[in-house]
């Protein structure tokens, strides 16, 4: 595999390493792209199927559930059974292992804006700023619906289309998702904060920077003197960044392990 690297990138995986072995707090925001090599399209991705003319931002909105909850409700029971028997990547293992290992002097504070639990299954703990795909909530008094909550993700799951009523005030059952417009919740969005604010590097993996409040945080990092590097295999929008390692993240991940490991 590494043959197949160009030595520019070699080279700044090896600039990255030298510059994370160094530092003591460490930041990492993941988006889409570090489950892409999982088997999840991103969202930037072209919907395929029965999906393939609707636009996950038409979607994921309050304002789409109570024009047609069936409709959005059939999505998110599609998209997990998409997601269902998908499995933690090198990216996923590398950043576990890495926040496992990290010593007393090294922190590492890991922020999602996937709503998959491909993080906790690699063995990491996570900050889900969007939200998680496996739990259910009333759409009228937010009141957790725990029929189909945590377990959802083995084998026993309904992927039923039908739409499901709260128990205590007969609204409809959304998923526990942050959809576009709504509020960050309160104590995820003040971990990351104070988490960019205060690291010494931002890692920005597998995201197009393009949705806020998540896409901020490294701004937010760069003020606060904050080195910032990125991994993804595209350009993103994102100006501010001072190492820009452009491959996969299942391939640059492991890569930069091992030359942190080789400098320790
Ligand atoms: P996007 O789908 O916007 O962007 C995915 C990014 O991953 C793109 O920039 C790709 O170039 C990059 N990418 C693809 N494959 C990759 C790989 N193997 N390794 C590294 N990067 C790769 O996903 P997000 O930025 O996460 O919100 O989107 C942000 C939010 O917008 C999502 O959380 C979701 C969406 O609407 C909600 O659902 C509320």
């Amino acid at each position: 595999m590494l043959a197949e690297l160009s030595p520019a990138l070699i080279a700044h995986v090896q600039k990255a390493a030298k510059l994370l072995a160094a530092q003591q707090r460490i930041c990492v925001l993941t988006g889409a792209g570090i489950s892409a090599e999982s088997g999840i399209p991103t969202f930037r991705d072209k919907q395929t199927g029965l999906w393939e003319n609707y636009r996950a931002e038409d979607l994921a909105t309050p304002n789409a559930f109570a024009r047609d909850p069936e409709l959005v409700w059939s999505w998110y029971q599609w998209r997990r059974q998409l997601v269902a028997d998908k499995t933690p990547n090198p990216a996923h293992v590398a950043l576990a292992q890495w926040q496992q290992s990290a010593s007393n002097h090294q922190q590492l504070t890991l922020i999602t804006q996937n709503v998959d639990d491909l993080h906790e299954q690699a063995g990491s703990t996570v900050t889900h700023l969007h939200g998680n795909l496996w739990r259910n909530r009333c759409s009228q008094c937010q009141a957790p619906y725990e029929d189909q909550a945590q377990g959802m993700s083995d084998s026993n799951i309904r992927f039923d289309e039908s739409l499901l009523t709260c128990p205590h005030c007969d609204g409809y059952i959304r998923p526990d998702i942050v959809w576009f417009g709504e509020s960050l919740p309160a104590q995820a969005w003040q971990t990351a904060e104070d988490a960019a604010a205060h690291c010494d590097v931002f890692i920005s993996i597998g995201t197009s920077s393009l949705v806020y409040p998540a896409a901020g945080l490294a701004q937010l990092a760069k003020q606060n003197g904050a080195k910032i590097i990125e991994i993804n295999p595209d350009p993103t929008p994102n100006t501010i960044v001072d190492i820009t390692l452009a491959e996969k993240a299942g391939v640059v991940m492991p890569l930069l392990m091992k030359h942190m490991a080789e400098l320790s």
